[in-house]
Protein backbone atom coordinates (compact mmCIF):
# COMPACT_ATOMS: atom_id res chain seq x y z
CA UNK A 1 0.00 0.00 0.00
CA UNK A 2 1.19 3.23 -0.60
CA UNK A 3 0.08 5.95 1.09
CA UNK A 4 3.05 8.66 1.31
CA UNK A 5 4.31 6.70 4.32
CA UNK A 6 8.50 7.67 5.05
CA UNK A 7 10.22 4.53 2.90
CA UNK A 8 13.16 4.24 5.69
CA UNK A 9 10.65 3.82 8.98
CA UNK A 10 11.53 0.77 10.68
CA UNK A 11 9.75 -2.32 11.45
CA UNK A 12 9.80 -5.39 13.26
CA UNK A 13 11.62 -8.27 11.15
CA UNK A 14 9.54 -11.42 11.74
CA UNK A 15 6.46 -12.85 12.50
CA UNK A 16 8.14 -14.01 16.28
CA UNK A 17 9.87 -11.01 16.46
CA UNK A 18 6.02 -9.04 16.63
CA UNK A 19 4.68 -11.29 18.80
CA UNK A 20 7.37 -11.08 21.28
CA UNK A 21 7.30 -6.99 20.99
CA UNK A 22 3.83 -6.77 21.74
CA UNK A 23 3.74 -9.18 24.66
CA UNK A 24 6.83 -7.59 26.21
CA UNK A 25 4.63 -4.66 26.12
CA UNK A 26 1.82 -6.50 27.79
CA UNK A 27 3.32 -8.38 30.36
CA UNK A 28 5.22 -5.95 32.78
CA UNK A 29 4.19 -5.06 36.58
CA UNK A 30 0.85 -5.49 35.23
CA UNK A 31 1.06 -8.85 35.94
CA UNK A 32 3.18 -9.50 38.76
CA UNK A 33 2.48 -6.33 41.19
CA UNK A 34 -0.85 -4.93 40.23
CA UNK A 35 -2.92 -8.29 39.12
CA UNK A 36 -2.24 -9.73 42.64
CA UNK A 37 -2.81 -6.76 44.89
CA UNK A 38 -5.57 -5.76 42.97
CA UNK A 39 -6.82 -8.93 43.64
CA UNK A 40 -6.30 -9.66 46.90
CA UNK A 41 -7.10 -6.10 47.64
CA UNK A 42 -11.05 -6.98 45.97
CA UNK A 43 -12.03 -10.41 47.02
CA UNK A 44 -9.82 -12.79 44.61
CA UNK A 45 -11.64 -15.24 42.72
CA UNK A 46 -14.43 -12.73 41.51
CA UNK A 47 -12.47 -10.00 40.69
CA UNK A 48 -10.73 -12.40 38.40
CA UNK A 49 -13.94 -13.79 36.70
CA UNK A 50 -14.72 -10.13 35.72
CA UNK A 51 -11.39 -9.44 34.82
CA UNK A 52 -11.52 -12.49 32.17
CA UNK A 53 -14.63 -11.37 30.62
CA UNK A 54 -13.31 -8.07 29.84
CA UNK A 55 -9.95 -9.10 28.60
CA UNK A 56 -12.25 -11.30 26.52
CA UNK A 57 -14.49 -8.88 25.50
CA UNK A 58 -13.65 -5.78 24.92
CA UNK A 59 -9.41 -5.80 25.77
CA UNK A 60 -8.89 -8.19 22.86
CA UNK A 61 -11.42 -6.24 20.19
CA UNK A 62 -9.58 -2.95 21.29
CA UNK A 63 -6.14 -4.14 20.93
CA UNK A 64 -6.88 -5.37 17.19
CA UNK A 65 -8.84 -2.30 16.44
CA UNK A 66 -4.97 -0.33 17.51
CA UNK A 67 -3.33 -2.59 15.93
CA UNK A 68 -5.52 -1.73 12.69
CA UNK A 69 -5.25 1.39 13.30
CA UNK A 70 -1.34 1.39 12.91
CA UNK A 71 -0.72 -0.58 10.75
CA UNK A 72 -3.14 0.83 7.85
CA UNK A 73 -1.37 4.13 8.82
CA UNK A 74 1.92 3.34 9.31
CA UNK A 75 2.47 6.14 11.70
CA UNK A 76 2.74 7.34 15.05
CA UNK A 77 -0.27 7.33 17.31
CA UNK A 78 -1.37 10.81 15.91
CA UNK A 79 -0.24 11.28 12.68
CA UNK A 80 -2.44 7.64 12.66
CA UNK A 81 -5.07 9.40 13.01
CA UNK A 82 -4.40 12.69 10.70
CA UNK A 83 -3.48 10.04 8.07
CA UNK A 84 -6.97 7.86 8.07
CA UNK A 85 -9.03 11.11 9.08
CA UNK A 86 -7.53 14.20 7.60
CA UNK A 87 -8.83 17.54 9.14
CA UNK A 88 -10.68 16.28 11.65
CA UNK A 89 -10.53 16.64 15.61
CA UNK A 90 -10.01 12.48 15.58
CA UNK A 91 -6.09 13.09 16.02
CA UNK A 92 -6.87 14.47 19.82
CA UNK A 93 -7.73 10.93 20.58
CA UNK A 94 -3.76 10.33 19.71
CA UNK A 95 -2.92 13.18 21.95
CA UNK A 96 -4.44 11.87 24.74
CA UNK A 97 -2.96 8.75 24.42
CA UNK A 98 1.01 10.57 24.39
CA UNK A 99 -0.61 12.37 27.52
CA UNK A 100 -1.48 9.00 28.99
CA UNK A 101 2.02 7.76 28.20
CA UNK A 102 3.24 10.19 30.46
CA UNK A 103 0.69 9.79 33.54
CA UNK A 104 1.32 6.26 33.60
CA UNK A 105 5.06 6.29 33.59
CA UNK A 106 4.78 8.84 36.10
CA UNK A 107 4.16 6.49 38.39
CA UNK A 108 5.19 3.19 37.00
CA UNK A 109 8.98 4.16 37.11
CA UNK A 110 8.61 4.63 40.39
CA UNK A 111 7.64 0.99 41.23
CA UNK A 112 9.54 -0.16 38.79
CA UNK A 113 12.82 1.27 41.33
CA UNK A 114 11.09 -0.43 43.64
CA UNK A 115 11.45 -3.60 41.88
CA UNK A 116 15.46 -2.93 39.98
CA UNK A 117 16.28 -2.03 43.95
CA UNK A 118 14.93 -5.28 45.53
CA UNK A 119 16.34 -7.26 42.70
CA UNK A 120 19.55 -5.79 43.61
CA UNK A 121 19.08 -6.14 47.41
CA UNK A 122 18.58 -9.95 46.77
CA UNK A 123 21.66 -9.97 44.41
CA UNK A 124 23.55 -8.20 47.00
CA UNK A 125 22.15 -10.33 50.04
CA UNK A 126 20.14 -7.20 51.29
CA UNK A 127 17.05 -9.22 52.07
CA UNK A 128 18.74 -12.11 53.87
CA UNK A 129 16.89 -13.62 56.71
CA UNK A 130 14.64 -10.75 57.16
CA UNK A 131 11.03 -12.09 59.20
CA UNK A 132 7.57 -10.48 58.01
CA UNK A 133 7.65 -7.75 60.31
CA UNK A 134 11.25 -6.63 59.38
CA UNK A 135 10.56 -7.10 55.61
CA UNK A 136 7.51 -4.66 56.10
CA UNK A 137 10.06 -2.36 57.57
CA UNK A 138 12.79 -2.49 55.23
CA UNK A 139 9.72 -1.94 52.78
CA UNK A 140 8.20 1.47 54.30
CA UNK A 141 11.65 2.68 55.15
CA UNK A 142 12.86 2.45 51.66
CA UNK A 143 9.56 4.05 50.27
CA UNK A 144 9.56 6.10 53.31
CA UNK A 145 13.26 7.74 52.16
CA UNK A 146 13.93 10.23 49.35
CA UNK A 147 16.95 9.45 47.85
CA UNK A 148 17.33 5.70 47.68
CA UNK A 149 13.85 5.65 45.70
CA UNK A 150 14.49 8.90 43.11
CA UNK A 151 17.35 7.88 42.49
CA UNK A 152 16.44 3.92 41.27
CA UNK A 153 13.50 6.00 39.36
CA UNK A 154 16.38 7.66 37.63
CA UNK A 155 18.56 4.83 36.97
CA UNK A 156 15.58 2.83 35.20
CA UNK A 157 14.33 5.75 32.91
CA UNK A 158 17.89 5.78 31.87
CA UNK A 159 18.66 2.18 31.21
CA UNK A 160 15.21 2.53 28.49
CA UNK A 161 16.33 5.55 26.90
CA UNK A 162 19.68 3.72 25.67
CA UNK A 163 17.47 0.92 24.47
CA UNK A 164 14.69 3.58 22.90
CA UNK A 165 17.65 5.45 21.01
CA UNK A 166 18.89 1.81 19.88
CA UNK A 167 15.65 2.13 18.03
CA UNK A 168 12.86 -0.31 17.24
CA UNK A 169 14.16 -3.08 15.46
CA UNK A 170 17.23 -3.92 17.22
CA UNK A 171 16.08 -2.64 20.51
CA UNK A 172 13.04 -3.26 21.39
CA UNK A 173 12.70 -6.78 19.59
CA UNK A 174 15.71 -8.21 20.61
CA UNK A 175 15.63 -7.30 23.74
CA UNK A 176 12.02 -8.50 24.06
CA UNK A 177 12.62 -11.88 22.06
CA UNK A 178 15.74 -12.90 24.37
CA UNK A 179 13.97 -11.47 27.59
CA UNK A 180 10.41 -13.03 27.61
CA UNK A 181 11.35 -16.85 27.66
CA UNK A 182 13.39 -16.27 31.15
CA UNK A 183 10.89 -14.76 32.66
CA UNK A 184 8.57 -17.62 31.85
CA UNK A 185 10.81 -20.02 32.93
CA UNK A 186 11.68 -18.37 36.16
CA UNK A 187 7.78 -17.59 36.91
CA UNK A 188 7.32 -21.45 36.72
CA UNK A 189 9.73 -22.20 38.96
CA UNK A 190 9.03 -19.95 41.39
CA UNK A 191 5.36 -21.45 40.89
CA UNK A 192 6.21 -25.11 41.70
CA UNK A 193 7.60 -23.78 44.68
CA UNK A 194 4.65 -22.06 46.06
CA UNK A 195 2.47 -24.81 44.96
CA UNK A 196 4.38 -27.59 46.88
CA UNK A 197 4.11 -25.89 50.02
CA UNK A 198 1.78 -27.42 53.17
CA UNK A 199 -1.63 -25.90 52.73
CA UNK A 200 -0.76 -24.13 49.44
CA UNK A 201 -4.57 -24.99 48.18
CA UNK A 202 -6.40 -21.73 50.51
CA UNK A 203 -4.46 -19.99 47.85
CA UNK A 204 -5.40 -21.42 45.05
CA UNK A 205 -8.95 -21.73 46.03
CA UNK A 206 -8.87 -18.08 46.80
CA UNK A 207 -7.48 -17.16 42.68
CA UNK A 208 -10.32 -19.51 41.27
CA UNK A 209 -13.54 -19.59 43.35
CA UNK A 210 -15.43 -17.27 43.03
CA UNK A 211 -17.85 -15.51 45.76
CA UNK A 212 -19.95 -13.59 43.44
CA UNK A 213 -21.61 -11.32 45.97
CA UNK A 214 -18.35 -9.32 46.16
CA UNK A 215 -18.87 -7.94 42.73
CA UNK A 216 -19.77 -4.64 43.03
CA UNK A 217 -19.71 -1.04 40.34
CA UNK A 218 -16.45 -0.36 41.53
CA UNK A 219 -15.07 -3.48 41.34
CA UNK A 220 -15.88 -3.83 37.87
CA UNK A 221 -14.56 -0.45 36.63
CA UNK A 222 -11.08 -1.55 38.77
CA UNK A 223 -11.01 -5.02 36.85
CA UNK A 224 -12.30 -2.85 33.33
CA UNK A 225 -8.98 -0.29 34.09
CA UNK A 226 -6.46 -3.40 34.75
CA UNK A 227 -7.74 -5.19 31.84
CA UNK A 228 -6.70 -1.92 29.73
CA UNK A 229 -3.45 -1.39 31.70
CA UNK A 230 -2.79 -5.28 31.15
CA UNK A 231 -3.05 -5.44 27.48
CA UNK A 232 -1.45 -1.72 27.07
CA UNK A 233 -4.23 -0.53 25.38
CA UNK A 234 -6.46 2.38 25.30
CA UNK A 235 -3.99 4.63 24.40
CA UNK A 236 -2.17 3.91 21.32
CA UNK A 237 0.92 1.58 22.38
CA UNK A 238 -0.25 -0.92 20.71
CA UNK A 239 -1.18 1.54 17.34
CA UNK A 240 2.54 2.52 17.66
CA UNK A 241 3.36 -1.02 17.78
CA UNK A 242 0.99 -1.62 14.70
CA UNK A 243 2.33 0.62 12.44
CA UNK A 244 5.98 -1.43 12.54
CA UNK A 245 4.06 -4.39 11.65
CA UNK A 246 4.52 -6.10 8.21
CA UNK A 247 1.52 -6.89 5.68
CA UNK A 248 1.95 -10.37 6.22
CA UNK A 249 1.20 -10.34 10.18
CA UNK A 250 -1.62 -11.79 11.06
CA UNK A 251 -3.59 -8.77 13.50
CA UNK A 252 -6.43 -10.80 15.16
CA UNK A 253 -4.49 -14.22 15.95
CA UNK A 254 -1.48 -11.87 17.22
CA UNK A 255 -4.05 -9.62 19.68
CA UNK A 256 -5.54 -13.21 20.84
CA UNK A 257 -2.20 -14.75 21.29
CA UNK A 258 -0.96 -11.83 23.46
CA UNK A 259 -3.92 -11.55 25.34
CA UNK A 260 -4.17 -15.81 26.50
CA UNK A 261 -0.41 -15.76 26.57
CA UNK A 262 -0.78 -12.18 28.81
CA UNK A 263 -2.97 -13.67 30.80
CA UNK A 264 -1.40 -17.00 31.76
CA UNK A 265 1.76 -14.74 33.06
CA UNK A 266 -0.51 -13.26 35.27
CA UNK A 267 -2.18 -16.17 36.88
CA UNK A 268 0.82 -17.59 37.37
CA UNK A 269 1.84 -14.58 38.91
CA UNK A 270 -1.12 -15.28 41.22
CA UNK A 271 0.08 -18.90 41.73
CA UNK A 272 3.10 -18.06 43.04
CA UNK A 273 2.07 -15.25 45.36
CA UNK A 274 -1.45 -16.39 46.76
CA UNK A 275 -0.52 -20.52 47.89
CA UNK A 276 2.65 -18.47 49.63
CA UNK A 277 0.60 -15.96 51.42
CA UNK A 278 -2.34 -18.09 52.55
CA UNK A 279 0.57 -21.35 53.67
CA UNK A 280 2.23 -18.61 55.81
CA UNK A 281 -0.85 -17.02 57.17
CA UNK A 282 -0.21 -14.08 56.17
CA UNK A 283 -3.12 -11.45 54.63
CA UNK A 284 -3.67 -11.44 50.97
CA UNK A 285 -5.59 -7.71 50.64
CA UNK A 286 -2.18 -5.79 51.44
CA UNK A 287 -2.27 -3.86 48.58
CA UNK A 288 0.83 -2.46 46.76
CA UNK A 289 3.21 -3.35 49.10
CA UNK A 290 2.11 -7.20 48.99
CA UNK A 291 4.67 -8.17 46.03
CA UNK A 292 6.81 -5.95 48.30
CA UNK A 293 6.33 -7.12 52.39
CA UNK A 294 4.73 -10.60 51.46
CA UNK A 295 7.09 -11.93 48.92
CA UNK A 296 10.40 -11.64 50.50
CA UNK A 297 9.12 -12.75 53.75
CA UNK A 298 7.36 -16.01 52.18
CA UNK A 299 10.84 -16.47 50.19
CA UNK A 300 12.79 -16.19 53.22
CA UNK A 301 10.96 -18.90 55.50
CA UNK A 302 11.99 -21.67 52.34
CA UNK A 303 15.14 -23.83 51.38
CA UNK A 304 16.60 -21.26 49.31
CA UNK A 305 14.48 -18.38 49.38
CA UNK A 306 16.77 -15.90 48.73
CA UNK A 307 17.41 -17.46 45.46
CA UNK A 308 14.03 -17.92 44.47
CA UNK A 309 13.36 -14.10 45.75
CA UNK A 310 16.41 -12.80 43.46
CA UNK A 311 14.57 -14.65 40.66
CA UNK A 312 10.99 -13.24 41.39
CA UNK A 313 12.48 -9.68 41.35
CA UNK A 314 14.74 -9.96 38.42
CA UNK A 315 11.84 -11.29 36.52
CA UNK A 316 9.60 -8.47 37.46
CA UNK A 317 12.28 -6.02 36.66
CA UNK A 318 12.71 -7.35 33.17
CA UNK A 319 8.83 -7.54 32.59
CA UNK A 320 8.81 -3.87 33.92
CA UNK A 321 11.60 -3.05 31.43
CA UNK A 322 9.60 -4.48 28.33
CA UNK A 323 6.35 -2.87 29.10
CA UNK A 324 8.07 0.35 29.41
CA UNK A 325 9.80 0.52 26.20
CA UNK A 326 6.29 0.42 24.67
CA UNK A 327 4.93 3.23 26.90
CA UNK A 328 8.29 5.65 26.39
CA UNK A 329 7.69 4.95 22.57
CA UNK A 330 4.79 6.36 22.02
CA UNK A 331 6.35 10.07 22.68
CA UNK A 332 9.27 8.76 20.92
CA UNK A 333 7.62 8.68 17.38
CA UNK A 334 5.41 11.27 18.46
CA UNK A 335 7.63 13.53 18.75
CA UNK A 336 10.27 11.90 15.94
CA UNK A 337 7.69 12.01 13.39
CA UNK A 338 5.35 14.76 13.83
CA UNK A 339 7.98 17.45 15.45
CA UNK A 340 11.01 15.96 13.46
CA UNK A 341 12.86 15.95 16.79
CA UNK A 342 16.36 13.10 16.88
CA UNK A 343 15.58 10.19 18.69
CA UNK A 344 17.60 10.91 21.25
CA UNK A 345 16.20 14.35 21.60
CA UNK A 346 12.91 13.03 21.53
CA UNK A 347 14.06 10.67 24.30
CA UNK A 348 16.13 12.42 26.39
CA UNK A 349 13.27 15.09 26.93
CA UNK A 350 10.19 12.68 27.66
CA UNK A 351 12.50 10.49 29.70
CA UNK A 352 13.11 14.10 31.42
CA UNK A 353 9.88 14.89 31.60
CA UNK A 354 8.71 11.26 33.20
CA UNK A 355 11.34 12.12 35.92
CA UNK A 356 10.60 15.69 36.99
CA UNK A 357 7.25 14.58 37.60
CA UNK A 358 7.39 11.25 38.28
CA UNK A 359 9.47 12.29 40.95
CA UNK A 360 5.92 13.76 42.55
CA UNK A 361 4.88 10.24 42.34
CA UNK A 362 7.89 8.65 44.11
CA UNK A 363 7.84 11.46 46.89
CA UNK A 364 3.98 10.63 47.59
CA UNK A 365 5.69 7.75 50.09
CA UNK A 366 7.67 10.26 51.83
CA UNK A 367 7.80 13.83 51.50
CA UNK A 368 4.37 14.53 49.69
CA UNK A 369 2.42 11.93 51.51
CA UNK A 370 -0.08 14.23 53.16
CA UNK A 371 -0.54 16.19 49.74
CA UNK A 372 -3.75 15.02 48.42
CA UNK A 373 -5.19 16.42 45.19
CA UNK A 374 -8.93 15.17 44.73
CA UNK A 375 -8.48 13.22 47.68
CA UNK A 376 -5.43 11.22 46.29
CA UNK A 377 -1.69 10.53 46.73
CA UNK A 378 0.01 12.02 43.53
CA UNK A 379 0.69 8.15 43.21
CA UNK A 380 -2.52 7.17 43.23
CA UNK A 381 -3.79 9.91 41.17
CA UNK A 382 -1.75 9.41 38.47
CA UNK A 383 -2.34 5.62 39.10
CA UNK A 384 -6.31 5.71 39.34
CA UNK A 385 -6.61 8.72 36.17
CA UNK A 386 -4.54 6.40 33.99
CA UNK A 387 -6.54 2.91 34.32
CA UNK A 388 -9.61 3.81 35.19
CA UNK A 389 -10.50 7.66 33.23
CA UNK A 390 -8.18 7.67 30.33
CA UNK A 391 -7.61 4.32 29.06
CA UNK A 392 -11.34 3.53 29.20
CA UNK A 393 -12.24 6.70 26.97
CA UNK A 394 -9.60 6.36 24.95
CA UNK A 395 -11.04 2.65 24.81
CA UNK A 396 -14.16 4.13 23.76
CA UNK A 397 -12.65 6.38 21.18
CA UNK A 398 -10.56 3.73 19.50
CA UNK A 399 -13.19 1.19 19.02
CA UNK A 400 -15.73 4.18 17.82
CA UNK A 401 -13.23 5.35 15.34
CA UNK A 402 -12.48 1.93 13.91
CA UNK A 403 -16.27 0.73 14.34
CA UNK A 404 -17.55 3.78 12.56
CA UNK A 405 -15.11 6.40 11.20
CA UNK A 406 -12.82 3.66 9.58
CA UNK A 407 -15.73 2.01 8.99
CA UNK A 408 -16.52 -2.07 9.14
CA UNK A 409 -15.05 -2.62 5.08
CA UNK A 410 -11.45 -0.72 6.15
CA UNK A 411 -11.51 -2.81 9.76
CA UNK A 412 -12.23 -5.99 7.90
CA UNK A 413 -9.63 -5.51 4.40
CA UNK A 414 -7.15 -4.88 7.34
CA UNK A 415 -8.08 -7.81 9.56
CA UNK A 416 -7.88 -10.24 7.09
CA UNK A 417 -4.97 -9.41 4.89
CA UNK A 418 -7.34 -8.19 2.42
CA UNK A 419 -8.97 -11.01 2.82
CA UNK A 420 -6.40 -13.79 2.30
CA UNK A 421 -6.80 -14.78 6.41
CA UNK A 422 -10.12 -16.55 5.63
CA UNK A 423 -11.63 -15.53 9.06
CA UNK A 424 -14.63 -13.91 7.63
CA UNK A 425 -16.77 -15.38 10.32
CA UNK A 426 -14.80 -14.39 12.92
CA UNK A 427 -14.68 -11.15 11.77
CA UNK A 428 -18.20 -10.36 11.61
CA UNK A 429 -18.72 -11.36 15.48
CA UNK A 430 -15.55 -8.87 16.03
CA UNK A 431 -16.91 -5.71 14.41
CA UNK A 432 -20.07 -6.18 16.06
CA UNK A 433 -17.99 -5.98 19.62
CA UNK A 434 -16.13 -3.11 18.21
CA UNK A 435 -19.12 -1.25 16.69
CA UNK A 436 -21.38 -1.57 19.99
CA UNK A 437 -20.54 -4.18 22.67
CA UNK A 438 -17.22 -2.54 23.49
CA UNK A 439 -18.02 1.14 23.32
CA UNK A 440 -21.40 0.52 25.40
CA UNK A 441 -19.72 -1.34 27.98
CA UNK A 442 -16.83 0.53 28.71
CA UNK A 443 -19.10 3.23 29.21
CA UNK A 444 -21.55 2.01 31.35
CA UNK A 445 -18.95 0.49 33.49
CA UNK A 446 -17.30 4.03 33.26
CA UNK A 447 -20.26 5.74 34.45
CA UNK A 448 -21.07 3.54 37.02
CA UNK A 449 -17.44 2.62 38.55
CA UNK A 450 -17.18 6.76 38.61
CA UNK A 451 -20.18 6.69 40.28
CA UNK A 452 -22.29 9.05 37.77
CA UNK A 453 -25.08 7.01 36.83
CA UNK A 454 -26.32 4.07 38.62
CA UNK A 455 -27.62 0.95 37.45
N1 LIG B 1 0.80 -3.62 30.17
C1 LIG B 1 1.89 -3.21 30.99
C2 LIG B 1 1.85 -3.91 32.31
O1 LIG B 1 0.99 -4.65 32.59
C3 LIG B 1 1.94 -1.71 31.19
C4 LIG B 1 1.85 -0.98 29.93
C5 LIG B 1 2.74 -0.97 28.94
C6 LIG B 1 0.76 -0.19 29.51
N2 LIG B 1 2.28 -0.21 27.90
C7 LIG B 1 1.09 0.29 28.23
C8 LIG B 1 -0.42 0.15 30.10
C9 LIG B 1 0.20 1.07 27.56
C10 LIG B 1 -1.30 0.95 29.40
C11 LIG B 1 -1.01 1.41 28.14
O2 LIG B 1 2.71 -3.74 33.12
Amino acid sequence: MSNGQVPERESFTTTLGVLAATLGSAVGLGNIWKFPSMTGQNGGAAFVFVYLICVAVIGIPLMISEFIIGRRANANNVGAFEKLAPATPWYLTGVAGVAAAFLIMFFYTDVAGWVYSYAFKGLTGGLTHASSTQTADIFSKYTGSVVGPLAWQWIVLVVISVVIIAGVTKGIERMTKTLLPVLFVLLLLCDVRALTLPGAMAGVEYLFKPDFAKITAPVILAALGLAFFKLSVGMGAMTTYGSYMGKKVNIPSNAIKVALADTLVSLLAGLAIFPAVFAFGFKPDAGPSLLFITIPAVFQTMPFGQVFMTMFFLLAAIAATGAMISLLEVPVAYFTEEKHWSRPTATIFSAGVMGVVGSLATLSTSTLSKTLVFGKTFFDLFDFASSNILLPIGGILICLFVGWKLGPVAAVDEASNGGTLRNATSLKVLIILIRYVAPIAILLVLLNGLGIVKI
